[in-house]
């Protein structure tokens, strides 16, 4: 069920919403397995500021037409026509509209649905969780292509999983699929087959049953952990706290707690 609709026309996106706030963001291109080209990636920027914008969305489901592809990577045939010039900004052009992803106030949440190759997985490595469906299969093939990951891929994967197992991946190319993806810590959960979406949805209503202005200070908090050198991402925890323990939230919560009830937020 849709509760509003989007301010923007989309080509190659369909953003959803739903009556409890969680959109539903699908990259369509299914016959070209969603494979990122240059107006997805625009694309991908409008969303996801309108996203940002709307109050009324409280959640986003990323996701990939189709039975077969979350998304298949950077758009091969844009990628043959490079130089170094062009090619340093198609990489630039690329890690802003991922840090625009991962710097989204409202969870993000990938469902992985098939493949997230290169682009895809990188796409995937921007939303703050994934979930991935029994066919899910992450990899990083650029070097097959004589390239290296160039839209935060080689930062966030790091991060993410550690440089050992990184670069294992980074300078083979392999496919991780979904058992694998779940012991690298790639992936938090395995779905059945055609459940992820749902199941990603679903993750999300958890979410927003807490505190608002909570679920927003800790995604800004832990990726202050990635962001910057430990003694800052202290400082920042220690000011979204205080800033925390201010709100009316903090004070319905706790009340909440002591008096045995359920808590009613209202997002001040
Ligand atoms: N860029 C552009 N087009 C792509 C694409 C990409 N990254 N990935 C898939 N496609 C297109 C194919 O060219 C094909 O188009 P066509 O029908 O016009 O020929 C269509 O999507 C279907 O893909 P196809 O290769 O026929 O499907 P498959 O089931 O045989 O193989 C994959 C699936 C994912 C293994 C294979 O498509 C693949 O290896 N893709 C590239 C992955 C990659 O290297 N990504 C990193 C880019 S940075």
């Amino acid at each position: 069920m849709s509760m509003s609709s989007p301010d923007f026309t989309y080509q190659t996106l369909k953003l959803d919403v739903d009556d409890k706030g969680v959109a539903t963001l699908t990259i369509n291109r299914p016959d070209k397995l969603n494979a990122l080209n240059s107006e997805v990636l625009n694309e991908l920027e409008t969303a996801f500021t309108e996203i940002k914008q709307k109050d009324e969305i409280r959640a986003v489901v990323v996701t990939g037409a189709g039975e077969k592809a979350f998304v298949a990577g950077a758009d091969i045939k844009e990628l043959s026509d490079l130089n170094e010039l062009r090619g340093r900004a198609a990489s630039e052009r690329g890690q802003e509209i991922f840090d625009l992803i991962e710097s989204t106030n409202k969870p993000v949440i990938a469902a992985v649905n098939g493949f997230a190759l290169g682009g895809g997985c990188e796409l995937a490595l921007a939303c703050h969780i994934r979930l991935g469906s029994e066919n899910a299969v992450f990899g990083l093939p650029e070097v097959s292509l004589g390239l290296i990951p160039g839209y935060g891929g080689s930062q966030r994967l790091t991060r993410l999983i550690g440089r050992g197992h990184a670069l294992s991946m980074i300078l083979t190319g392999r496919q991780v699929k979904a058992d694998e993806a779940m012991n690298l810590g790639l992936i938090t959960r395995k779905t059945e087959q055609g459940k992820v979406v749902e199941e990603a949805v679903e993750f999300c209503k958890s979410i927003l049953k807490n505190g608002p202005l909570a679920v927003q200070a800790a995604i800004e908090a832990v990726g202050a952990a990635e962001k910057y050198p430990a003694d800052e991402g202290y400082n920042k925890e220690a000011e979204l706290f205080g800033k925390l323990c201010a709100s009316e939230d903090a004070k319905e919560g706790t009340a909440a707690f002591l008096e045995k009830r359920k808590p009613n937020f209202t997002g001040r």
